[in-house]
């Protein structure tokens, strides 16, 4: 948490954060609780378009969750209370993004504008990337949601690069070789940076920079130099987020350490393994955040840990064994597993041992493998059955034939 100039508490913390970046169809709230579990500080939602989410409804779950729903019933958007969740929107004018912002406003910590989507559908409707060459309607969106939810909650924005040479072409396989030159850092235009001033003169609350240019596609290096000369031409006080190709705890040090970026955004890396989040200090913090957030809805334990094994069931009272023409006792065609010898691999054991007679009542587990009950316990749990077993039903009188030393047969020792 982090305290506000009014004194409050507000629920967000850009500087030294490590953000989960917004990805469609990716940043549903499970993800999201995931990477939360794993030290993500800030969750950004999916974009969502923002007359899409006018038309929704709130309404909260059995569970406690928060849920907007189209009149249909189609769920667009959930999340727990507490949770640190970006709400990102899809817009193309203040009204229209304010009007959405209204709408969820109450469930979120900040709301974000995507300036960077490169795709058809977005840009045709003059959202995503289109926005970076329309400063005025940049800042009619932006200064439309700093005035009305600015205080209340934080205000940001995601975009790409404008610049024109492309970037220059990758050393296989690894980043780790690629240095910060300044040639690299000229090569951010006056375009962005002329944009990025403008949008923190909007009073934003942090800035995004996934470092590519609109038409690079995901194999194309991020190009970090261009952030370190963002951050040089911006006022300290607004923090920068780093989005782009951090796959790696050693990515994260040197994005950090080479360009001066406040915190970081992470997409495919954490998609990929959301442990990326995970320093223990980071996901200690964290765990006790989703805690307060899940409010034992869907605390820990049950998203991550099985649930407390029952006690096991008492076994059904041995059958009769089948009996050769000889009169010996024969295993059953489909025996049940055997309990794992608890202090031996069943490799060290000498042949005979299988064939003990059975365990007297009160003797170890350790001497004597016993039959489970289940398959579960076969592997996870010392087999306990005879521990609680009824005691078995007294066998059938015997004949003459029947009177066989009891080292081969599995029944309990009854019989004359
Ligand atoms: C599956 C997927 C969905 C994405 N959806 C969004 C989105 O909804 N909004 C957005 O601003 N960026 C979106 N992005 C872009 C990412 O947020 C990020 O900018 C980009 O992947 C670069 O970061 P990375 O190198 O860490 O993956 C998406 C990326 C992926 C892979």
């Amino acid at each position: 948490m982090a305290t506000s100039e009014a004194g409050g508490e507000r629920p967000w913390e850009y500087r030294g954060a490590w953000a989960l970046a917004p990805m469609v169809r990716i940043n549903t709230l499970p993800f999201r609780l995931l990477c939360a579990e794993h030290g993500a500080d800030l969750l950004y939602s999916e974009e969502l378009v923002d007359k899409s989410v006018a038309a929704c409804r709130r309404s909260v779950s059995a569970r406690g969750e928060a849920e907007y729903r189209h009149a249909d019933g189609k769920l667009i958007f959930s999340t727990v209370p507490h949770e640190r969740v970006a709400f990102q929107l899809g817009t193309a004018s203040g009204p229209d993004a304010l009007a959405a912002a209204n709408v969820v406003v109450d469930d979120v910590c900040a709301v974000d504008v995507n300036m960077g989507c490169p795709v058809r559908f977005s840009t045709q409707g003059g959202m995503g990337s289109s926005l970076l060459t329309q400063p005025e309607r940049v800042r009619d969106i932006l200064t439309t949601l700093v005035r009305s939810l600015g205080g209340r909650r934080a205000v940001t924005c995601k975009i790409r690069l404008l610049e024109a040479p492309p970037p220059p072409p990758p050393p296989p396989l690894t980043r780790a070789n690629r240095p910060v030159t300044p040639a690299a850092a000229r090569q951010t235009t006056a375009a962005t940076l002329d944009l990025t001033r403008m949008i923190a003169s909007c009073g934003v609350d942090a800035l995004a920079v996934h470092c590519r240019r609109v038409p690079d596609r995901p194999r194309h290096w991020a190009q970090w130099d261009a952030l370190t000369r963002i951050r040089q031409t911006l006022p300290p006080s607004l923090p920068l987020l780093l989005n782009g190709d951090v796959f790696s705890l050693d990515d994260a040090r040197r994005a950090l350490d080479e360009t001066g970026a406040d915190g970081l955004m992470l997409a495919r890396g954490a998609l990929w393994n959301a442990s990326l989040f995970g320093r223990e200090e980071r996901a200690a913090r964290a765990r006790a955040a989703a805690r307060a957030c899940v409010g034992g809805v869907l605390s820990r334990d049950r998203l991550v840990s099985p649930p407390p094994r029952r006690p096991a069931p008492p076994p059904p009272a041995p059958a009769r064994l089948p009996r050769c023409a000889g009169g010996s006792a024969r295993q059953p065609s489909n025996p049940r597993p055997e309990a794992p010898p608890a202090t031996r691999p069943a490799a060290s054991r000498p042949p005979s041992e299988p064939h003990r007679p059975p365990r007297p009542s009160g003797t170890s587990p350790s001497q004597s493998p016993s039959p489970t009950t289940s398959e579960t316990q076969s592997t996870t749990l010392p087999a306990q059955p005879h521990r609680t077993a009824p005691p078995p039903p007294p066998p059938p009188p015997l004949t003459a034939a029947d009177r066989r030393p009891p080292t081969t047969d599995r029944r309990p020792p009854s019989g004359p």
